[in-house]
């Protein structure tokens, strides 16, 4: 099977690790803002399958074009992506749905949220509506720092990197929920759907959840669950209204989706939507899967999910992203990083931002995420240490990555 996976990251890499250990012949294709002219260069691939990875062209509509030349997709629709590409969307699709959620108001206009906010109390949330690349959410200790998250926002500081839906820009204000999170991906062809197992990022730069948010730092699979019929209550709750929803609206999703929810005292509750693998969750989770993934991503585009069966291989994983310095406000770039030939036994390496410097095992940085370095084992425990002794062979000046994953 000829695969073309979109984009270049950390996610797309595992990806294509995936898909050639299932025996396709895979081509990685950057992404372009021109939709028309990236599917031109997908088309010329002669695909018998296009696995999108990042959301932008997702939103941008790729999906549609693609399939309008009678492609196979993996990935939504242009109208289903609004799930990510508004939080407007989102929100008001969660209240429809009657999906546990954050409490929230949504404004188009800086004046009414500014006076909202001052009758609001801190800690509350301030969301761009619209992509942000992970920058778009700030978790306000006080009004003052609330009140400059929303006038960054109609300022255009946030969430200018990528596609508005629709052409205003709007923000939503929403209750702080507190708890540990989890995320939970499903492959969905619409009409069924199929789980994959647990994932917990770790957004904040820095050990003990400090720091800056990123786009995350590192993810354990599959998540030990304080309560095993947590995941029953999320199906129940969660997922099978959202799979419903997208079915009775109309919603084309041929995909994988993934919730990031927070786990309240009041219960499991959704943060956001992404319509797509997240990335770095994909490194840790792909790994796992015991399925042959080109039949298997192949049935969800051709909408015959219900005959397919998803196995995962009962072991676990840690993935710790080593990222450039200056990350995440100004990576730098031609940072010298030297990888080993062996790594060691269990672990994976994938690329999220390396170019290569000429020499076996010579890269330099060229984007944040740098390096994703996934450890498994039977236990938590072994994927952790293989994952942190091949990190601590992986050596490059001002390296940041978190020592606490999955600890
Ligand atoms: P989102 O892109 O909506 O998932 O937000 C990014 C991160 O912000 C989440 O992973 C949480 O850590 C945090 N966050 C988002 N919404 C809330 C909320 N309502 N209460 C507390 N933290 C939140
Ligand atoms: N790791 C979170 C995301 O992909 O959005």
């Amino acid at each position: 099977m000829r695969v073309v996976v979109v984009g270049s990251g950390g996610r797309e890499h595992a990806l294509d690790w995936v898909l050639r250990a299932g025996g396709a012949d895979v081509a990685l294709v950057g992404v372009d803002p021109d939709v028309e002219a990236l599917a031109e260069r997908i088309a010329a691939h002669g695909p018998d399958l296009v696995v999108i990875g990042p959301e932008a062209p997702l939103v941008a509509g790729l999906a549609d074009v693609l399939r309008g030349r009678g492609l196979d997709v993996f990935g939504p629709s242009r109208e289903a992506a609004a799930l990510e590409g508004s939080k407007v969307v989102a929100k008001a699709f969660m209240s429809r749905w009657g999906v546990p959620t954050a409490r929230y108001l949504a404004f188009d206009n800086p004046s009414e949220a500014l006076a909202y906010l001052a009758t609001a109390t801190a800690p509350i949330v301030v969301k761009d509506s619209g992509l942000a690349a992970g920058k778009g959410v700030t978790v306000a200790g006080t009004l003052e720092e609330a009140e400059a998250a929303v006038r960054a926002v109609f300022s255009g500081a946030a969430g200018a990197s990528g596609p508005q839906v629709g052409a205003r820009r709007e923000v939503v204000i929403e209750e702080c929920l507190s708890g540990r999170e989890l995320t939970v991906m499903l492959l969905t062809d619409g009409a069924t759907y199929r789980l994959l197992p647990t994932a917990r990022d770790h957004k904040r730069l820095c050990d003990g959840d400090t720091g800056e948010m990123t786009g995350g730092m590192g993810v354990v699979a599959p998540v030990a669950l304080p309560d095993p019929a947590l995941l029953a209550t999320i199906e129940e709750t969660v997922v099978k209204p959202v799979v419903a929803g997208l079915a009775a609206e109309g919603l084309f999703y041929r995909g994988v989706l993934y919730i990031g929810l927070m786990l309240t005292p009041d219960g499991p509750k959704v943060l956001e939507f992404n319509v797509r693998f997240g990335d770095p969750e994909a490194q840790a989770v792909l790994p796992l899967l015991a399925s042959n993934a080109p039949e298997l991503f192949r049935a969800v585009a051709r909408g015959e999910l219900a005959s397919s069966s998803v196995t995962w291989r009962a072991a676990h994983t840690a993935c710790v992203v080593m990222a450039a310095p200056g990350y995440p406000a100004a990576p730098l770039a031609g940072v010298p990083v030297s990888v080993p030939a062996d790594l060691g036994e269990g672990v994976l390496l994938f690329a999220g931002g390396l170019a290569p410097a000429g020499g076996p095992g010579a890269y330099v940085t060229s984007g944040g995420r740098a390096l994703n370095v996934v450890g498994i084992g039977a236990s938590a425990a072994e994927a952790r240490a293989s994952a942190y002794a091949a990190v601590e062979r992986i050596s490059f000046p001002g390296a940041q990555y978190r020592t606490d994953i999955g600890a």
